[in-house]
């Protein structure tokens, strides 16, 4: 059975009041629609811990730096509603943007530090547009549990630090990156290539694991670095943006593995922007 679609407020505290008075874990899964099997895995991970699950979908303006990205993300709200049938969740969030910022909605949510790099360095506002919309998302739902990608990696770090600054009394679990057979990590961006560029897409996760694989070796960072971004740009990406290690618990930038560390990547395909990280 589908699971009821909620659209305005009242509607939505109406659903989570004997929740609340119940004491129960109420997770959400917040999203941008277009589902895949990440998602998938994230309303899975809540299912098994929650008592109540609520899927939220909304294409956040706030958080697009660029009107052509905003307008060609894909919306496929009928479809996402088929995918979470089988998990029966007890709502879907879906507010449009007037419920989200209605007029004179005047404030903003702004971490600060670990958003200084890679997507907040290239997507300025984006950050802050994430923080504000998700600092709602679990106020409006009132959960108690939320469940992201660790795909979206510096996002997860960015939402941790809000629901422990703000005292939301809201845990942030992360969930693996799921991938395609081929590597490529699921993204609803992904959406947007072309069979050719689909071909290509994989490259970027190819790289990375050579990176890590000659980091494993001794080699030094910077000359793996270079390689991969010129086999990159060779295979046909259009632009890196970032090909980074970092520590994983602060992103500072780092050039061995000594401690817990990560490679973040974004570069474009065919118009597109690809994200992707690993664990080194
Ligand atoms: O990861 C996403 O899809 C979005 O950034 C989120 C967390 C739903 C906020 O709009």
């Amino acid at each position: 059975m589908t699971a009821p679609i909620l659209r305005s407020l009242p509607d939505l505290r109406t659903m989570t009041a004997p929740w609340l008075r119940a004491g129960a874990r109420i997770g959400v899964v917040p999203t941008m629609g277009a589902l895949h099997d990440g998602h998938l895995s994230l309303v899975a991970a809540a299912k098994r811990d929650c008592d109540h699950v609520i899927v939220t979908i909304f294409v956040n303006p706030k958080q697009f730096n660029n009107p052509e990205d905003l307008a060609n993300y894909p919306r496929t709200e009928d479809d996402d509603a088929r995918k979470l049938a089988r998990f029966e969740v007890d709502a879907l969030w879906v507010p449009d943007c007037d419920q989200m910022y209605p007029g004179g909605f005047a404030t903003n949510v702004s971490v600060s530090d670990l958003t200084d790099v890679m997507d907040g360095a290239h997507r300025p506002g984006h950050f802050d547009g994430v923080a504000t919309v998700v600092t709602k998302l679990f106020t409006q739902t009132r959960a108690t549990d939320a469940y992201f990608g660790e795909k979206d990696f510096q996002q997860l770090l960015v939402v941790r630090r809000l629901a422990a600054d703000l005292d939301l009394g809201v845990t942030v679990h992360g969930c693996p990156t799921i991938r395609d057979i081929d590597g490529l990590a699921l993204s609803s961006r992904n959406l947007l290539l072309s069979d050719r560029a689909r071909t290509i897409a994989p490259r970027l996760h190819e790289e990375m694991e050579e990176i890590a694989k000659g980091l494993a070796h001794g080699e030094a960072l910077a000359p793996l670095r270079e390689r991969a971004v010129d086999r990159l740009l060779t295979a046909g990406f259009t632009k890196v943006d970032y090909l980074d290690l970092r520590s994983q618990s602060d992103l500072r930038s780092v050039t061995d593995t000594a401690q817990p560390a990560r490679l973040f990547a974004a570069a474009y395909l065919a118009g597109v922007r690809l994200i992707d990280n690993i664990a080194v």
